[in-house]
């Protein structure tokens, strides 16, 4: 019967293919042993390759765009769909990354379409699925290259960014099999959009403190990335006497100190140096250059814009006074973001429909959907996840929770359906 579930459509089995589809995805890696799998990579490409085969045993019409994403449409069989709804995450990952971290609400997203295909189900509107090329940055230091292709807020000016073996951002994209000439290709036009709603597992403690296997997410925290380099001058560590010494690395520590007091010292802040890289790099010279990342957070962007501006003033006077040079190269800086009332309180509607306490909480991390809120209202469901532990290997979901995940995303699309 059309709309009745059946032994395979049912929220456990779904999350069970869920669970086995993410170990599927672990196994797309470039390093043996560990899961690291960054932008426009042949081990991305693998991945992207099983999820366009997911996508069409779903019934959806699936193509890989210009940067590398990879999107699958639903269309409901009675025709006629009056709107898209957009689901999605990302399918790129951190160094000895968790398996779940993105790859969770491509999944899901998959499962609720695999149910509306095998159910025969007729929504008055399609559902594509969006499994982003990039939303870590960790192979050019840029986030959200993926969701930024598709919201058109890519500067072109990225594509000169040189990975760490000092690969042009166009050239991967080209030999990943994308074209980097045709960017606005994967720019998703608005006309039609009803909004975008991303099944994210928390990467906080806080679902599990409340002993909760979902929450609706309020916002997501902007953040600011920055290349920072002290330049002083190398020489012998045996000879140079320790007051004659312009130590580049010594300068960085100070600095590395200082970010790490100025976040403990402001209310929600958090500042991160999460690489440095030394030049020469030998232990009987002294170092020439240091050069770091940072990387800064906040709900308030007039906060998170001061704390920059202070640290950049302090890594000034911190150069100065070692008789280095600073050179500071602004990266990125994504605005915070607050979830659609309206696509939230829907969200919030379904999980209460489910027989749930509603809980809501902010995000840290940054989401896909903070950049995809630039083209449409975005919503934003966390999971549980283990000890609150991700960016890890030891990240974890258990099927019950997922099992929910699916089970509150289809009630909200069948909120959505009835215009509840
Ligand atoms: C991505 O997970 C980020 O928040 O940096
Ligand atoms: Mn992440
Ligand atoms: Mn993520």
């Amino acid at each position: 019967m059309p709309g009745a579930e059946t032994s395979t459509t049912a929220p456990a089995a779904l999350a069970a293919s869920v669970l086995d589809r993410a170990d599927r995805l672990a196994a797309c890696t470039e390093e043996p042993g560990r899961l690291t799998r960054r932008f426009a990579t042949p081990a991305l490409a693998q991945a992207g390759d099983l999820v366009l085969g997911w996508m069409r045993e779903a019934g959806m019409r699936a193509r890989r765009d210009a940067i590398g994403n990879v999107t699958g449409r639903w269309e409901p069989p009675g025709g006629a769909p009056a709107g898209t709804l957009l689901l999605g995450s990302h399918l790129d990952t951190v160094r000895d990354a968790g398996r779940y971290d993105g790859m969770l609400g491509v999944l899901v997203a998959l499962a609720c379409v695999q149910r509306l295909h095998e159910e025969r189900r007729d929504l008055p509107f399609a559902v594509e699925v969006l499994g982003f090329a990039d939303e870590e940055g960790v192979r050019y230091g840029t986030a959200y290259l993926g969701s930024g292709a598709v919201a058109g807020a890519l500067d072109p000016a990225t594509l000169e960014r040189r990975d760490a073996d000092g690969v042009r951002m166009a050239d991967a994209i080209a030999s990943a099999g994308g074209d980097p000439d045709d960017l606005a290709g994967a720019r998703r036009p608005t006309g039609d959009l009803l909004g975008y709603v991303e099944v994210h597992i928390e990467q906080g403690p806080v679902l599990e403190a409340e002993d909760l296997p979902v929450g609706v997410v309020t916002g997501i925290a902007g953040q600011t990335r920055a290349e920072v380099s002290f330049a002083g001058v190398a020489g012998h560590a045996g000879t140079v006497p320790m007051t004659l010494r312009r130590d580049a690395l010594a300068a960085a520590a100070e600095w590395i100190g200082a970010v790490e007091a100025h976040g403990r010292a402001v209310d929600g802040l958090v500042a991160t140096v999460g690489q440095v890289a030394v030049e020469p790099g030998t232990s009987n010279v002294i170092p020439g250059r240091a050069t770091l990342s940072l990387d800064v957070r906040h709900l308030d962007d007039g906060v998170r814009e001061e704390a920059v501006d202070a640290l950049r003033e302090r890594a000034d006077a911190i150069a100065g006074s070692r008789g280095c040079a600073l050179e500071w190269t602004d990266v990125q800086a994504t605005g915070a973001m607050a979830c659609a009332p309206g696509l939230a309180g829907a969200l919030e509607a379904a999980i209460a429909g489910a027989g749930l306490r509603v809980a809501r909480l902010p995000s840290g991390a940054g989401h896909d959907a903070a950049v995809m809120s630039r083209l449409c209202d975005v919503a934003m469901l966390f999971v549980r996840c283990a000890g609150g532990v991700s960016h890890h290997p030891a990240e974890a979901v258990s099927a019950a929770d997922v099992a929910v995940a699916i089970d509150v995303t289809g009630r909200l699309l069948d909120r959505l359906a009835s215009g509840r």
